[in-house]
């Protein structure tokens, strides 16, 4: 007898769960003290920390052995990121580019990267995402999850607000009509690309094959909406009525372009915003004083955003590769040798952030490295905080919110996708 289907939200907490266990690997759940130790003795660390750990590591999703340096202190990783001409990105594509035609804005250098850059980012933009906040990520937060959630005075906050609220804030922007199976499929498929590198290579072995249909699958189901919304022949103001007005290199974007693009958007958008929110309400939850503090001063939110991702980023390493012979510091770095960049350990680099490891909401700024840095830094950056602090801001509003005693502590672990499993908490 076949299993019945999963209900869709099942089946989004399975998959992110899969990705979860990939890249955790064989690491400590908590790795700042690693972090600590290594950039201590050997900021500039031959080998790959992620590899080392059985974490799929984009410096080498292919597992080709190519030479791999791991660099953990906050200024080499920024001069790094700076420098977008002698590292270059195109390595990002190794893991699941396959799965997606290789269409990555991550994974474009030069001239190719600026150009479709340029020609995607207006809709992202600080200005336009301002005016998303009352119209419609507040309303998605408040009217289709929490107000629904209050009433129970308790809930497991990812699989019940984390992982959906972000898809659907995100694919109201988009511009793709409101039905319930579309959005949990395509967030779904897009959650099983992400899942493709893995170490292990009997589960390699099944989740490879599953991001080339889940890719397909994607492509397959986008190119009619894009259709559609071409033949209504009504431009909104949303990113895909952006991308069929918008000129490049003198021409229009095609349908199928489009698709492509809104697929490689599917797989940025999700489940970082998830990961994001999980990591920033488990660091509140277990520091009551900070989150006391910003309940009673609200105007701190976009701070308590910004520390939590510095102090527990999930997006805890990037990586680049070099286009000529290079040096970090007294290190010589062949050319063609990939960099790992431990955004994690920057994080908590003393030299940068003084007390790294304590969530000091008032703390003095620094470039933030969570989104990276220079040229790839995210291009949903905008999108992403606007929905964190939403997002804040109507937990805030639950009183005592409380971790529930009836379940375990949730435990952020991973060294690259870092996120809880679950979060249950209680309210009065
Ligand atoms: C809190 C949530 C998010 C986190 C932590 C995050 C993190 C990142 C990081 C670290 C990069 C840089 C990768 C590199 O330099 O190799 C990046 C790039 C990117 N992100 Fe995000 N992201 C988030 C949300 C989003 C959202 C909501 C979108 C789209 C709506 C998005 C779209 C992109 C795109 C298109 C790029 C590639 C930019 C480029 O290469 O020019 N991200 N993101």
């Amino acid at each position: 007898m076949s299993k019945p289907p999963l209900d869709p939200l099942d089946q989004m907490v399975a998959d992110y769960s899969l990705v979860t266990n990939g890249y955790a690997g064989n690491a400590p759940a908590n790795p700042y003290p690693m972090f600590e130790e290594l950039r201590g003795k050997c900021p500039v660390m031959n080998g790959d920390l992620l590899k080392k750990h059985q974490v799929p590591s984009m410096a080498d999703y292919m597992m080709t052995d190519r030479p791999t340096v791991t660099l953990l202190r906050y200024k080499d990783i920024h001069k790094v990121l700076m420098n977008p001409k002698d590292w270059l990105s195109y390595i990002v594509g190794d893991g699941f580019g396959a799965a997606v035609d290789n269409m990555l804005l991550t994974a474009m250098d030069g001239e190719e990267h600026e150009t479709f850059r340029a020609a995607l980012q207006k809709p992202f933009m600080r200005k336009e995402i301002q005016k998303l906040v009352d119209t419609l990520i507040r309303p998605v937060v408040m009217n289709e999850f929490v107000n629904k959630l209050r009433p129970n005075g308790k809930a497991d906050l990812l699989r019940e607000f984390g992982l959906p609220f972000p898809i659907r804030a995100i694919y109201a922007y988009f511009g793709f009509p409101h039905d319930e199976d579309l959005l949990s499929n395509l967030a779904s498929w897009a959650i099983k690309v992400v899942a493709a590198p893995q170490t292990d290579p009997e589960l390699a072995a099944i989740t490879v094959p599953q991001s080339m249909v889940a890719g397909q699958s994607m492509f397959d189901t986008l190119l009619p909406i894009v259709k559609a919304y071409r033949a209504r022949g009504e431009m909104r103001a949303d990113i895909l009525g952006h991308m069929m007005q918008v000129e490049y290199d003198g021409r229009h974007f095609t349908d199928e372009e489009i698709a492509l693009f809104i697929r490689m958007l599917l797989l940025a958008a999700g489940e970082t915003t998830t990961r994001s929110f999980a990591n920033m309400m488990v660091q509140l939850l277990e520091n009551p004083d900070a989150m006391e503090e910003v309940r009673a001063d609200r105007s701190l939110i976009p701070k308590a955003v910004i520390e939590t991702m510095r102090r527990d980023p999930t997006a805890a390493a990037v990586a680049r590769i070099a286009a000529r012979d290079m040096e970090i510091g007294e290190h010589k770095i062949p050319k063609g040798t990939a960099v790992l960049l431990s955004i994690g350990a920057a994080n908590r680099d003393p030299e940068t952030y003084e007390d790294p490891d304590r969530l000091w909401l008032k703390r003095p700024m620094r470039p933030l490295l969570s989104f990276g840095f220079g040229r790839h830094m995210c291009m949903g950056m905008h999108m992403a905080i606007a929905e964190l602090e939403v997002a804040l801001d109507a937990m805030l509003d639950l009183p005592n919110l409380r971790f529930d005693p009836d379940y375990p502590k949730p435990e952020i672990r991973g060294l690259n996708l870092r996120g809880p499993d679950a979060i249950h908490v209680l309210w009065d």
